[in-house]
């Protein structure tokens, strides 16, 4: 008697699995990506009594890839711009991408379709994002070679070609700067679908600006929150002698590491010795009042 119930149970769950038939369970699309690399979209799948008729791949609604286990070789592919499927890591639920760029990103549909007597087919699609970084540190342009205090500084800060664009921050002194002070330029979008922002920094040079001797001005690019990558140029502004208080000003753009100007170095530490024993004097001045 158990033995019947048993049979019937099995029986019963097998045409409830024929009911169910293919269902996907995840696309995987791993986005962001970064230009230059190779990645594996996944698309599983079950069948649940089905049998596979086909896996197709789309992008932007273009067949690239598709799997049919009853065609010889199973797995074809059509060439697309930006899609370059190596076909011995590609399979009936995956396929490899080589040397990803950004001609790659774009919506991908993964679509399953049974056999007969079912014939049902099953899709997903994902957006692939494609993140390249830049290669070269921020520029900065429109400096003057010396300013004096009451003088306004007014420069730019251009990132190198990145997508998506970079977001820039300027620093003075390693303080981050106002906004009050900062005028975005719109975006350029240029030819090769890379992007550059600008940054204008625009200030009037006060005494307080003149911490540490140096003038230190910072732009940073950051592309994306995921990696923090920056880039950094810096300005070092130095106190010069003349009618009152100058800085003399050299524009150092870097890639990374900062070069000092030590130019006139030992005229500097001259002046620098001048001005502490002027102010000495000064404070002397008040706390002894003659
Ligand atoms: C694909 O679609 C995306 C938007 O989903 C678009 O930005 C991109 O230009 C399209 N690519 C092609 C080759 O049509
Ligand atoms: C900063 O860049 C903007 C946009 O490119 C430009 O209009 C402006 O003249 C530049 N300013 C300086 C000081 O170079």
């Amino acid at each position: 008697m158990a033995l019947h119930y048993y049979i019937l149970l099995v029986l019963l769950f097998k045409d409830l699995q024929q009911l169910l038939g293919v269902h996907l369970k995840v696309l995987d699309i791993p986005s962001p990506t970064t230009s230059g690399q190779s990645i594996e979209l996944t698309c599983s799948y079950e069948l649940d009594g089905d049998q596979l008729y086909s896996v197709k791949w789309y992008k932007n609604n273009t067949e690239f890839y598709r799997y049919l286990p009853n065609d010889w070789p199973p797995g074809q592919f059509l060439p697309l711009p930006g899609v370059r499927v190596d076909l011995s890591k590609s399979g009936e639920d995956k396929v490899y991408l080589n040397r990803i760029s950004l001609e790659s990103a774009g919506m991908y549909r993964c679509e399953v379709s049974a056999e007969a007597p079912s014939f049902q087919t099953v899709e997903a699609s994902k957006q692939l994002e494609v993140t390249v970084f830049p290669t070269e540190g921020p520029r900065i342009s429109g400096g003057r070679p010396e300013y004096v205090v009451g003088d306004i500084v007014n420069i730019n800060c251009t990132s190198a070609k990145s997508r998506p664009e970079a977001k820039i921050r300027w620093y003075i002194n390693n303080k981050p700067v106002e906004a009050e002070y900062i005028t975005t330029f719109p975006t350029k979008l240029h030819g090769d679908g890379l992007k550059t922002s600008t940054a204008g920094l625009r200030f009037v040079v006060k005494d307080e600006h003149l911490w540490s001797e140096n003038m230190k001005l910072r732009c940073t690019a950051t592309v994306s929150r995921a990696v923090e990558l920056s880039n950094e140029a810096v300005i070092f502004a130095r106190q010069q002698h003349a009618s009152g208080l100058r800085i003399s000003n050299t524009l150092n753009q870097v890639g990374g590491k900062a070069a000092a100007n030590t130019v006139q170095l030992s005229r500097l530490v001259f002046i620098e010795l001048l001005v502490i024993v002027y102010y000495c004097s000064t404070v002397f001045s008040y706390v002894h009042p003659v």
